[in-house]
C-alpha cells in the first residue's frame, strides 16, 4: 500500500477546509503538516492549536512533520490534538529512543527523519523501533524547493537494509516530489509521498494526484 501525502503548506489557508476535501475527493490518502519552529528551520509555519483545527476540517489522516527544537515538551499536545504520524528529526533529538517511544505511548505512529547531509547509517539502532523513515529530500523550511538528487540512492540503501533485517518500517519521502520522479521514488522502494507544490500548486489536483496513484500502483 503505497500512499500520497499532499503537504499542507503550500495550501491555500483562507480556505483549508475546501482545500483538504478537494484532494481528499481526489484520492489523498493523509494530509502531511510541517511543523516550524523559526529555529531548528529558518521558518516559521503553525502549531497544535491549528492541527487541532485541521483535524476538524478533514477525515483524512494528519501526518505531523515536527521541525522544531526540543520536540519531545510538545508530542503529547500534538497527539491530543489530532496527529496520526508524528516524526521527528534525527539531527536535533539527543535522546532519539527516548522520543520516538513517547511518540507510540501518545498513540501515534512513530517516524524518524534525515535531513539531506545525514547518512542512512545512522539509523541503525533506531530503525527496530520506528514505524517509518522520512528521509529529506530538500533542505527542510520550504516548500517548493528543488529535489536533491542522491536522496534517490538513499532510499535504495534504506530499503535494502529495511528488507533484509524485515524491519516493519515505511518510507517516506518530502521535498520537491513531482510527477517527474515519482515513479523512481516508488521503485526504489517509497511507501509515503509528500506533496506541497506539485499537487497545491497546480490548478487541476484531482488530475495530479491521479496522474501520481497510476505512476506509483
Ligand atoms: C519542507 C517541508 C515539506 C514541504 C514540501 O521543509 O518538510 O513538507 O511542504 O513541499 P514541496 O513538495 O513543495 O517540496
Ligand atoms: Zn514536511
Amino acid at each position: 500500500m503505497k500512499f500520497i501525502c499532499p503537504s499542507m503548506l503550500s495550501a491555500n489557508f483562507a480556505k483549508l477546509a475546501d482545500e483538504f476535501k478537494e484532494v481528499e475527493i481526489a484520492g489523498a490518502d493523509i494530509i502531511h503538516c510541517d511543523v516550524m519552529d523559526g529555529n531548528f528551520v529558518p521558518n516559521i509555519s503553525f502549531g497544535q492549536s491549528v492541527i487541532k483545527q485541521v483535524n476538524e476540517m478533514t477525515n483524512l489522516p494528519l501526518d505531523v512533520h515536527l521541525m522544531i527544537n526540543e520536540p519531545s515538551r510538545y508530542i503529547k499536545e500534538f497527539a491530543e490534538a489530532g496527529a496520526d504520524f508524528i516524526s521527528v528529526h534525527y539531527e536535533n533529538n539527543y535522546h532519539l529512543n527516548r522520543v520516538i517511544n513517547q511518540i507510540k505511548d501518545a498513540g501515534a505512529k512513530a517516524g524518524v527523519v534525515i535531513n539531506p547531509a545525514t547518512p542512512v547509517f545512522v539509523l541503525e539502532n533506531i530503525l527496530p523501533f520506528v514505524d517509518f523513515v522520512l528521509l529529506m529530500s530538500v533542505n527542510p523550511g520550504f516548500g517548493g524547493q528543488k529535489f536533491i538528487s542522491n536522496t534517490m540512492s538513499k532510499v535504495t540503501g534504506l530499503k535494502k537494509i529495511i528488507a533484509e533485517k524485515n524491519y516493519n518500517c515505511k518510507i517516506q519521502i518530502d521535498g520537491g516530489v513531482d510527477l517527474n520522479n515519482i515513479k523512481e521514488l516508488s521503485d526504489a522502494g517509497v511507501d509515503m509521498f509528500v506533496c506541497g507544490a506539485s499537487i497545491f500548486g497546480s490548478d487541476n489536483r484531482a488530475e495530479v494526484i491521479k496522474k501520481m496513484k497510476d505512476l506509483i500502483s
